[in-house]
């Protein structure tokens, strides 16, 4: 149906110790090798675990990408973790400009674009996020919100390096809540973040670029939001710290 490729793409966030997630990665990929996906299917986890976790997946059928990366190259920055660290654990993808990252640890549109320049420098892909408040969707403000987070940080790569970015939409009044977006919402802001890619790609790019929804997607609304056009798939939170969980979102594909 689309032409672009479809994801399912995990995001484990601060959860699961190192013998937890290895377990875990090896139980999603067995089950993944054994009932080959329809899309592409990604795990993300903490650094700690990317190159244990690396040595259990199949390369071919589950990607893993970092959930983050430092904004500085590499030296003298204590407890930080370099794009170019995560590529040599094997990983291929990191999460950018998640709104955990925006919020707690106050990455600004400046630090997003540092870091987005140093993974596509090191060969990494990156999932980059956007997403409003309720307080700004309850003013109506969700549409520039997201423009000014994709001028801010990625509109202003070049055609070649956008080949290498995914976007994922995630309200934040819809992480972790219950309360998904309903396939409306999504559908409408996905649209129009297929279009201001247009404004600024071209139609082409745009119709390539993959665009995810990400906010309480279960195996149970999977399936309604994938039906919709200018959707993508899914960044999944919670659901995609159990197997179970995620293969049946990554089943809505079939
Ligand atoms: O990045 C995924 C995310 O923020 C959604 O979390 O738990 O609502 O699926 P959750």
């Amino acid at each position: 149906r689309k032409m672009r490729k479809k994801i399912v793409a995990g995001n484990w966030k601060m959860n699961m110790n190192l013998q937890d997630g290895v377990a875990l990665a090896k139980e999603i990929n067995e089950a993944l090798v054994a009932d080959k996906p329809n899309c592409d299917v990604i795990i993300c986890t903490p650094f700690i675990h990317l190159a244990s976790v690396a040595q259990v997946l199949d390369s071919k059928v589950v990607g893993l990408g970092a959930e983050n990366c430092a904004d500085k190259a590499k030296g003298a920055f204590t407890g930080e973790v370099s794009a170019e660290m995560v590529k040599s654990t094997g990983a291929q993808y990191v999460i950018l400009g998640h709104s955990e990252r925006r919020q707690y640890y106050g990455e600004t549109a400046e630090i997003l674009k540092e870091k987005v320049e140093l993974a596509l420098a090191n060969g990494l892909k990156v999932i980059f996020c956007c997403g409003e408040t309720l307080e700004e969707r309850e003013a109506e403000k969700q549409n520039e919100v997201v423009k000014a987070e994709l001028e801010g940080s990625v509109f202003h790569l070049s055609a070649e390096a956008w080949k290498n970015i995914i976007l994922a939409y995630e309200p934040i009044w819809a992480i972790g809540t219950g309360k998904t977006a309903t396939s409306d919402q999504a559908e409408e802001m996905l649209a129009y973040i297929r279009s201001i890619v247009a404004e600024k790609y071209g139609n082409e790019a745009a119709e390539e670029t993959s665009i995810l929804y990400g906010g309480s997607c279960k195996a149970s609304n999977a399936p309604e939001l994938f039906a919709k056009p200018n959707i993508d798939g899914g960044l999944i939170g919670g659901a995609s710290l159990k197997a179970a969980d995620f293969k049946g979102i990554i089943d809505a594909w079939k």
